[in-house]
């Protein structure tokens, strides 16, 4: 087994650094906030009556947080959109934004040309690509994300860049406090987390050990839901495991269900439950009977809960960063290189050259 304390293995086994992408998650908010104070969009896109965000994958996952943090403060319905096909409701009045890393996902730019048919109102996110061509030609605002990373290494822009098109439109309301304090909180987290960090102190290395072997089964509710999905996918990428997310209350009027066989489940998956501060109060409770049930049943499984507080804000983007290093030192632990994904590409790669009717 590898030790997670020796310096020597990160160079070794990460070579194209998803370690410094993970370590600048703070950095990426903090400059992404200020590189778009200069973003403008036109007043008329204040008026809409729904938002949809279209994305994949990594670009994806910054719209579900967002989406999960304010939905219900905002009077609109927000929909992540993860497919070609549009959803009927579009049409003027839907705010469209179409967010890619590469500004190449086929999925993206199908839904985004549609899009563009149907309303006025749309944003790109993106480093480039054919989605900037895109936005030029319908003359659409587009924000250039520039930060060289994997995708979902660069979610700090994306997370932060939806953010702050929501504030710009006074879909919520967020103050530049609110905004400092959370990349404090998240700066002085990260130092807790760092392989510097021996990991008798280090939450995320030990979380790690105790998953090796096991396939994660990650648990959130509310805001946290949909970090679990970005922990589950982080282990796809960066650990290359299998792993699967589900979702409180939901989880409690099925999956629980399903724990009596193969009988040997037990020894081949651990449960991460993330919880929230600000959880309502009745999944605090699903929470902790959950967690009795899987106890009961001798389960290995792991609560997770982020002090202090903060506000939601920042305890989601804490908790985004732990799984982020649970993930990488999983990663390690498995001597596989946690930047790249060969399937992802070899499958992007032959849809490329694949032939289209
Ligand atoms: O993490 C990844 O690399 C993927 O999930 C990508 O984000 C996904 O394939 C979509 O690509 P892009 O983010 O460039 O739109």
């Amino acid at each position: 087994m590898n030790n997670l304390d020796n310096p020597k293995i990160y160079k070794k086994l990460d070579p194209e650094n998803m370690l410094g992408n993970i370590q600048e998650f703070s950095s990426q908010i903090e400059n992404c906030w200020i590189e778009m104070a200069d973003f403008t969009l036109p007043t008329h896109y204040i008026k809409h009556k729904n938002i949809l965000i279209l994305g994949m994958g990594g670009s994806a996952i910054g719209g579900d947080l967002v989406r999960s943090l304010v939905q219900d403060k905002v009077p609109v319905p927000i929909t992540v959109h993860r497919d070609y096909r549009l959803p009927g409701f579009v049409n003027s009045d839907t705010l469209i934004i179409a967010s890619s890393y590469s500004g190449n996902t086929e999925e993206t730019i199908t839904a985004f040309e549609q899009a563009c048919q149907k309303t006025p109102k749309t944003i790109v996110i993106s480093t480039g690509g054919k989605l900037a061509s895109l936005s030029r030609k319908y003359r659409c605002p587009f924000f250039k994300i520039r930060y060289g990373a994997q995708p979902r290494a660069a979610l700090g822009y994306s997370f932060t860049a939806i953010l702050k098109i929501f504030q710009k439109l006074k879909i919520i309301e967020i103050t530049e406090d609110e905004i400092k304090e959370a990349i404090l909180l998240l700066t002085a987290y990260n130092k807790k987390l760092t392989p510097e960090l021996g990991t008798g102190e280090n939450r995320a290395k030990q979380i790690a050990e105790k998953i090796l072997g096991r396939i994660p089964i990650v648990l959130g509710s509310e805001i946290l839901s949909e970090v679990a999905i970005r922990w589950k996918t982080q282990f796809n990428e960066n650990s290359k495991t299998i792993s699967f997310f589900e979702r409180l209350p939901e989880a409690n009027h099925n999956f629980i269900a399903g724990l009596e066989v193969p009988k040997d489940l037990k020894e081949k998956v651990i449960f991460l439950i993330l919880q929230s501060h600000f959880d309502y109060p009745r999944n605090k409770l699903r929470q902790n009977l959950t967690l009795q049930i899987l106890q009961q049943n001798h389960f290995s499984y792991e609560s997770i809960m982020i002090e202090p507080a903060g506000t939601s804000l920042s305890e989601m983007l804490r908790v985004i960063l732990l799984g982020d290093y649970v993930s990488y030192y999983l990663a390690i632990l498995y001597r596989v290189d946690p930047t790249k994904i060969p399937n992802v590409e070899y499958l992007k790669e032959r849809l490329e050259t694949a032939f289209m009717p």
